[in-house]
């Protein structure tokens, strides 16, 4: 029979853990909501390592929230360059906005859950950070470590395997301080607890892990998968338009989805098999005025997670009409003005694979 010990217990342990191998984070070394808010907001989806880079030069440009409130939406992109997803900048922007007028923080995880962009993880994070509240989190690394520490045999998206790996990540909680024991599990799944290669024989959680102490099982078959989502292939053409030096560029809609909110060449969906010799016609349609596309494509691919790009990009040419001059969310930009924009790899590699001229250390280079 196995003996193993109870998540509480092992409070203790984690935290003392946590205290001597925690990484030394610029986000850790703060107890201000505003700074903690726009770190945690900042690593919802871009690695650690790169948020290290641009964290504390974002908190100079905007020490507080009033700060963030009042500035342009611009600039706050600007300084969001490098991070990538940049609806995240446009979050943060409103709910800065938000809490500067109401003068009061959010005091539970429910109220951090009522601002833009915040969602159940990250309002469960803040609260136990800012507010003392004991909410637990499950993020990638959490539900790897906890699906070990259960060898739970169901993948951990599935609603019954949340709520269980939930409870067991609520019992690891220290009342008193509920912020560190959240960071204390992400911290055991990024440091020790690794995808491919869990190091056991330090673990914190060791004496509770069932993963570890079945002879049978190996550690690092868990999380079970789940079933693959299919792949899906879509076709675009892309239109490279420029006048002198700059560049026609669209900012694509808050809805669209993909690359929403960000500024790309002028790009068209093409139904599976539609000749790129249409592209004109659907351009016309899409934005306006008059296009003429060079009739040999260069074929560029883009994988953006579950999803197949094949996009067919031309220099084009484009003269506006009268009726969509001023009214489109067409623009032309020099390429100092592009560095400055949310824009994504797909702009750099798309320019590359037609040959067009441009100075390139300045174009971003965000997923
Ligand atoms: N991922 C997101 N927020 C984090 C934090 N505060 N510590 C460690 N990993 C995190």
């Amino acid at each position: 029979m196995l003996q193993l010990v109870e998540p509480e217990a092992l409070r203790g342990t984690l935290l003392a853990w946590f205290d001597r191998c925690r990484r030394d984070l610029p986000w850790r070394r703060t107890e201000d909501p505003y700074e903690i808010l726009v770190a945690e907001i900042m690593l919802q989806q871009t690695r650690s390592e790169v948020v290290a880079t641009r964290y504390r030069a974002f908190l100079d440009r905007f020490p507080r929230v009033g700060a963030l409130a009042q500035a342009p939406i611009e600039s706050v992109e600007a300084a969001w360059s490098g991070l990538g997803y940049y609806r995240r900048a446009r979050n943060l922007h409103r709910a800065a906005r938000i809490l500067a007028e109401r003068r009061t923080l959010p005091a539970s995880a429910a109220e951090w859950a009522e601002l833009p962009g915040i969602g159940a993880y990250t309002s469960a994070l803040l609260a136990s950070r800012c507010c003392g509240e004991g909410s637990p989190v499950l993020d990638g690394n959490v539900e790897r470590v906890l699906s070990r520490f259960l060898a739970s045999t169901e993948p951990p998206r599935r609603a019954a395997a949340r709520r269980r790996l939930l409870a067991t990540a609520a019992r690891l909680l220290d009342p008193s301080r509920p912020g560190d024991s959240n960071q204390a599990l992400m911290e055991v799944g990024s440091l020790v607890c690794r995808r491919g290669a869990p190091d056991c024989g330090v673990c914190p959680l060791g004496p509770g892990c069932r993963a570890f102490h079945s002879a049978d099982l190996d550690p690092r078959s868990f999380p079970v998968a789940g079933p693959r989502r299919a792949r899906e292939v879509r076709h675009c053409f892309t239109a490279v338009v420029q006048r002198g030096d700059d560049l026609l560029l669209h900012r694509r809609p808050e809805e669209a989805d993909w690359l929403a909110g960000r500024w790309h060449l002028p790009t068209v969906d093409l139904a599976s098999g539609e000749e790129p010799g249409r592209a004109a016609e659907v351009l016309g349609r899409e934005f306006g005025g008059c296009w003429e596309c060079d009739e040999r494509p260069v074929l560029v691919r883009h994988a953006v997670t579950y999803r197949d790009f094949l996009v067919r990009a031309a220099v084009a040419r484009w003269r506006p009409e009268r009726a969509t001059a001023g009214r489109s969310a067409l623009a032309w930009f020099g390429q100092e003005e592009i560095g400055e924009l949310p824009t994504s790899s797909l702009l750099r590699k798309t320019l590359d694979a037609v040959g067009a001229k441009r100075a390139d250390p300045l174009l971003h280079s965000g997923p």
